[in-house]
């Protein structure tokens, strides 16, 4: 039986979805009104508890449900083309499906499935990218080992994609002096790998003279200074880690916020990191961000962009130094250009693919040493359960 998520409540009536899922059996949950969190990265249910996530709440349901399906459907809203923030959610707390080892499955690196593989497709209302939102389908169902079930419109509830309003790129003209860096990554500023990240970078930003300030969206008390410094300041760079394919649901949340206009030029920045190496990872992301600015009255300095940022927290102080090395001289030079829109910026990402010769070396050389290391990590951590376990299988 499909599970079928519906974060509309009463908006859209049953029937529709049965409708448009016609012949399939189906399960439908009404998850507006239950209490769901976001994913905050903490990890636990990879290297604590494996397989059962450290909130306790209206999740732990869906999660068991899902053990028992194989075919996942979110109805959700959509903003900035994509889901909304309470749509994705659901699916940034899927994380227990999988589990913390990688390898190389279908010639891609990813973790390994804890049970079995979920398809995912999604019904929406809204203006929705539809082209984006399919693409979305098909490479979280691939993480999750799945296929795409499709994206589809809710008929009757569908908008048009307002065209994108002419952005002022008055800014671009001026010389950098100061930016706003707004740390989007739901785990705490203590633990988080972009945070690492942003100070490494913003060494590069120093040697030049500009000056920066952090706002962590991980912490709600900072998210009014940090709408206000993105309101008031000429350029902001959000600095984020990619969360199932696009950004965190937190982050998204904290977009919806925005307003749209902005009676002052001004420039968005991103910058894009992650677990997995390869850098079509990070694709369908970068497709979403290149649209964002405008739907926030600003134009698009572009994106910075690399993986492999797993285990800057988990590993020794010698080899984090080793991986944030790279960040410094980026820092310096858009301190020195003011954008992102570089060869240099965009040779940064790697490959995007590991030839299959690099993938067998990877696999016998390095991934073999990195999830020992989570083991040892998950042991330190007083884990006493493999981390493959199974805990909603009897
Ligand atoms: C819910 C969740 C989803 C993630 N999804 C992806 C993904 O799709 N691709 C990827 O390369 N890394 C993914 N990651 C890994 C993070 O991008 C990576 O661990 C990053 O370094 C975390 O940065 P932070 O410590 O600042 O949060 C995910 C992590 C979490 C917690």
């Amino acid at each position: 039986m499909d599970l079928v998520l519906n974060t509309l409540g009463a908006e859209v009536s049953e029937g529709v979805f049965r409708a448009l899922l016609s012949g399939k059996e189906v399960e439908i949950m009404d998850t507006s009104l239950m209490k769901i969190a976001h994913c905050v990265g903490c990890n636990q249910c990879w290297l604590r508890t494996p397989g059962v996530c450290a909130f306790k709440d209206d999740y732990e349901e869906i999660l068991k449900k899902l053990v028992k399906t194989d075919s996942l459907w979110i109805v959700t809203d959509t903003r900035f083309g994509f889901l909304d923030y309470r749509g994705k959610r659901l699916m940034d707390r899927v994380m227990p499906m999988l589990n913390m080892y990688i390898g190389f499955r279908d010639g891609w690196m990813r973790h390994e499935l804890r049970y079995h593989p979920l398809n995912i497709g999604l019904l929406y209302k809204g203006a929705g990218d539809q082209a984006l939102l399919e693409d979305w389908c098909v490479r979280t169902a691939a993480n999750i080992g799945g296929k795409s079930l499709g994206a589809y419109a809710i008929p009757g509830a569908v908008e048009k994609l307002s065209a994108s309003p002419v952005i002022s790129n008055a800014v671009e003209k001026s010389s950098l002096r100061h930016l706003v860096i707004i740390n989007g990554s739901p785990r705490v500023e203590k633990f988080s790998n972009t945070d690492k990240i942003i100070r490494s970078f913003a060494k590069g930003l120093e040697e030049e003279g500009v000056t920066w300030e952090l706002h962590n969206l991980s912490d709600c008390k900072q998210w009014d200074a940090a709408r206000n410094a993105f309101l008031t300041h000429e350029r902001t760079l959000i600095a984020f880690p990619l969360y199932v394919e696009c950004v965190p649901s937190l982050m998204l949340e904290f977009l919806s916020t925005l307003p749209a206009e902005r009676k002052v030029p001004g420039q968005l920045f991103f910058l894009l990191h992650g677990g997995m190496d390869e850098g079509n990872e990070f694709r369908l992301a970068e497709r979403f961000l290149q649209k964002l600015p405008a739907q926030l009255g600003r134009s698009y300095g572009g994106t910075l962009i690399k993986g492999g940022s797993f285990r800057i927290r988990t590993t020794t102080d010698e080899e984090r130094a080793k991986m944030v090395a790279p960040w410094p001289p980026m820092g310096k030079l858009f301190a020195q250009k003011g954008t992102f829109l570089t060869p240099e910026a965009e040779r940064f990402i790697g490959p995007e693919q590991y030839p299959w010769i690099l993938r067998k070396l990877v696999s016998l050389l390095f991934l073999k040493k990195v999830n020992g290391e989570f083991d040892n990590f998950a042991k330190g951590w007083g884990c006493t359960r493999p981390l493959n376990d199974k805990p909603y299988v009897q």
